[in-house]
């Protein structure tokens, strides 16, 4: 079966998966203008963060086609694009990779001619694309290499970082296919992931289309298995990771890696490049997005709480870098992740063209 595509662009159209119907309603979404991508991001239809990065690129090109249509020129056009550019950050607080595309599209505004400024947003949105899939094929030939010595490996993960996640075959999802692909692989244990199931609706999905070989569990389940010693590796995504090697991604992250340290088991990051937030030192000034409350406390369209208790409901958590055993990019592995492997890691980077 043909994975699900995350976002496709078809002439000065977005169009968007709806990942919020999944899996009994595959729908999709026409997006013309980046609006309609910011209310996409916010309401979780487009989400992961490598996938929300590239959408928001693209949603700098319908913004320029906007200002085009309405015959806007000089400062009032800039003006314009800025508004976007603020909106689209506003979408969602904590996945870095969103305004590291979006900085990459105001370089592109501050130095290209008026009269090409559409072109030049359509190719490098295009470009951060492409990127994207291949850096997620690398992630999965540097991932795969870590378990080298390993076969019949058995593994847990959380949320969602797959084909979805991204535009490409995913993080730490890319790793599992790839391990799968090398007939390593015995089992994947899927964390459901409340309260919105990327775990269960969106990786159990992909999985299963891909023919990998996985169990889903409850998220209060994961102790348990490490417990009873079926668990060789835990691997997850990320959405921010800070200079010293913290990590923000799916809440119940943390929790699943306090779990590993106990059991001994190692504890997987796999993210690229844009990933990384260098101009953070740790995981505190890392912004954590609060969401609706109603969405711990419904579930399946159902009440399954009184409906005025207060919720807390943080959509990420940070993992210290001390829990991370290694974080996995498309150049190499990071290995203990900490402020001077990971300053290793950002120089690398600045001799490479992918970034520019
Ligand atoms: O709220 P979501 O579904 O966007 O959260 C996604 C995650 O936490 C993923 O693990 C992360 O974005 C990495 S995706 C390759």
């Amino acid at each position: 079966m043909k994975p699900l595509c995350s976002l496709q662009w078809e002439k000065d159209t977005l169009v968007i998966l709806d990942q919020t119907g999944l899996p009994s309603h595959i729908s999709y979404l026409r997006c013309h203008t980046c609006e309609d991508v910011a209310t996409a991001i916010k309401k979780l239809s487009l989400r992961g963060a490598p996938a929300i990065g590239v959408g928001a690129a693209y949603a700098m090109v319908l913004a320029a086609i906007q200002a085009k249509k309405n015959k806007l020129t000089g400062d009032a056009l800039r003006e314009y694009l800025a508004k976007a550019a603020q909106m689209l950050r506003a979408s969602r607080p904590t996945a870095v990779n969103l305004f590291w595309a979006l900085s990459e599209m105001e370089h592109v505004i501050e130095k290209t001619p008026e009269e090409q400024l559409t072109e030049a947003l359509l190719a490098r949105a295009a470009a951060i694309h492409e990127e994207d899939r291949r850096t997620c094929e690398k992630i999965a030939q540097n991932g795969a290499m870590l378990f080298q010595k390993r076969e019949a490996l058995s593994l847990l993960t959380h949320c969602n970082t797959g084909a979805l996640a991204t535009t490409g075959i995913g993080t730490a999802l890319g790793v599992i296919l790839q391990l799968h692909k090398e007939k390593r692989l015995a089992n994947v244990y899927v964390d459901e992931t409340r309260p919105l199931l990327q775990g269960a609706r969106l990786t159990a999905t992909e999985l299963m289309a891909a023919g990998v070989p996985c169990q889903l569990l409850s998220d209060n389940m994961a102790g348990y298995v490490m417990r009873l010693g079926r668990v060789d590796g835990v691997i997850v995504g990320a959405d921010r990771i800070a200079a010293n090697g913290d990590t923000a991604n799916k809440i119940g992250t943390y929790a699943l890696a306090v779990l590993a340290a106990y059991h001994e088991i190692p504890f997987y990051v796999a993210a690229p490049y844009s990933t990384f937030d260098f101009s953070i030192e740790t995981g505190r000034e890392i912004t954590i997005e609060q969401r609706d409350p109603d969405e711990v406390r419904w579930f399946n369209n159902q009440a399954s709480a009184p409906p005025d208790v207060p919720v807390f409901n943080p959509a990420f958590d940070v993992t210290p870098h001390e829990l991370i055993t290694a974080i996995i990019t498309e150049k190499d592995v990071i290995a203990p992740p900490n402020s001077e492997t990971i300053s290793v890691y950002e120089r690398s980077l600045s001799h490479d063209n992918i970034h520019n």
